[in-house]
């Protein structure tokens, strides 16, 4: 069989932080190599597969020498021999050779990285991009660009963890980056002249400004699209993700730090909400944490009308979006393969939130490497919206470059297929209408 893997290896490379991840590499028989490398979060939820760690001295503990053994000795035997093209198949065998149901004994950064390097193989052997294994029809995603930053990705500063651009005006995908890339410089340059820039470039390459309040850097981000020229409401919307499990406090009210306020989760989801009414808020992702169902159920109440967002709430688990689905939580769910551990994982996140109607954002991890297959996820899947961090820092303009390089060679053979803000169904539609009055 051409497609049968003959070959397994892996190593350690380094992520965008400097912290080490697994690459693996498949070689298939007919002489077809795929290599991928796994990223890795810094907010991470409980709910989320587990990552292996070595611990000790090297690395400060965070070394992946046993996840990578673990792909050379019991990951190798269980796919060796298996048929790369049966993705589902592979990602079955290795979820069945860890054993358990978050992928603690072997490592998710072990699986992924075997998962990963399969489908890439298995492209290389059919001589087609990476997306057409994933899915035969392309859809080109909508971007949610981060402009801001704060929470764990930067040291802090304001507690809401991403402030982001949704370009829903654009006609493309590379308009909607020109555009988002227009107001990153812009706001830069606003927080520059308010003397409240700061040297550090977050991990997800958004601007970390020293501010006072979390609603100070909404106002800031508002002041940057206007600066840019572009228009807030029909060309700009904005997202944030409040990543609100990280601000949770021992009694279950939620930590302001940049403001000295301790809030239940009502009063947190009213704050938003007051924002939500002074400016275009399309999106808000985990807006109270991971375990507060009630919370959940407030914020649906009161936010339900703009793109609710799921990522530590679902943690790419089908199980956790059907009890969303069931309680009547949120409407859109973050896709993030390393949280589920295998590629067929998260492509049946996707699948399931189209299903029952809530809308998939496939994302990056804060902790990325130059690896480019996220980008050929999102348009195989089709899932129409992808988030990936700033327009800085390489690891997170691969996804971009990726992206670009795909609608160029797509759009050469006719219409591109780019999902715009019909990605974000009629609540962005409401929403634009609504800042137009
Ligand atoms: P993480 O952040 O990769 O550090 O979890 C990304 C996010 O919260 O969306
Ligand atoms: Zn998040």
């Amino acid at each position: 069989m051409q497609t049968e893997i003959v070959d397994v290896d892996a190593w350690e490379v380094l992520d965008s932080r400097g912290r080490p991840t697994v690459a693996c590499r498949i070689r298939l028989g007919d002489g077809s190599v795929g290599v991928a490398t796994v990223p890795s979060g810094e907010s991470t939820g409980r709910h989320e597969a587990h990552e292996l760690r070595d611990g000790g001295e090297r690395y400060g503990g965070l070394g992946v020498q046993g996840a990578v053994a673990n792909v050379r000795s019991e990951l190798t035997a269980a796919v060796v021999g298996l048929d790369a093209g049966d993705q589902r198949a592979v990602d079955v065998r290795l979820r069945a050779t860890d054993g358990t149901p978050n992928l603690a004994r072997l490592g998710a950064n072990a699986v992924l990285s075997v998962s990963l390097a399969c489908a890439v193989a298995s492209a290389q052997s059919r001589r087609a991009p990476l997306w057409q294994v994933i899915g035969s029809a392309p859809r080109l995603p909508l971007p949610m660009v981060n402009i801001i930053s704060g929470g764990a990705h930067a040291s802090n500063m304001i507690d809401i963890q991403d402030l982001l651009v949704v370009p829903v005006g654009a006609a493309s995908f590379a308009e909607a980056i020109e555009w988002a890339g227009r107001v990153r410089s812009a706001t830069a340059k606003v927080a520059d002249a308010e003397g409240i820039a700061s040297a550090l470039v977050a991990d997800e390459g958004g601007i970390a400004a020293r501010l006072t309040s979390n609603r100070a850097a909404v106002e800031l981000l508002a002041r940057g699209v206007e600066a840019s020229g572009l228009r807030l409401g029909d060309q700009i919307g904005i997202a944030i993700d409040v990543a609100a499990t990280h601000m949770l406090s021992p009694d279950g009210r939620y930590r302001l730090t940049a403001e000295d306020r301790m809030l239940d989760a009502q009063e947190l989801v009213d704050e938003i909400e007051s924002w939500c009414a002074a400016l275009p808020i399309l999106s808000v992702e985990d807006v109270v944490a991971e375990d507060d169902w009630a919370g959940w159920e407030y914020a649906s109440e009161r936010l339900g009308h703009i793109q609710l967002l799921g990522d530590d709430l679902f943690a790419t688990q089908l199980n956790r979006l059907d009890e969303g689905r069931t309680r009547g939580v949120a409407n859109a769910v973050l896709v993030k393969v390393n949280q589920n551990g295998t590629l067929t994982g998260g492509l049946d996140v996707v699948a399931r939130a189209r299903e029952i109607g809530y809308a998939p954002v496939v994302s990056a991890r804060s902790g990325e490497t130059e690896d480019t297959w996220l980008a050929d996820v999102a348009v195989g899947s089709q899932a129409g919206q992808i988030k990936v961090g700033s327009t800085v820092r390489s690891e997170r303009n691969a996804k971009w470059n990726r992206l670009l390089r795909i609608e160029r060679e797509i759009g050469g053979f006719g219409d591109v297929p780019y999902a715009g803000s019909a990605a974000l169904g009629p609540r962005a539609q409401a929403r634009t209408a609504l800042s137009e009055l």
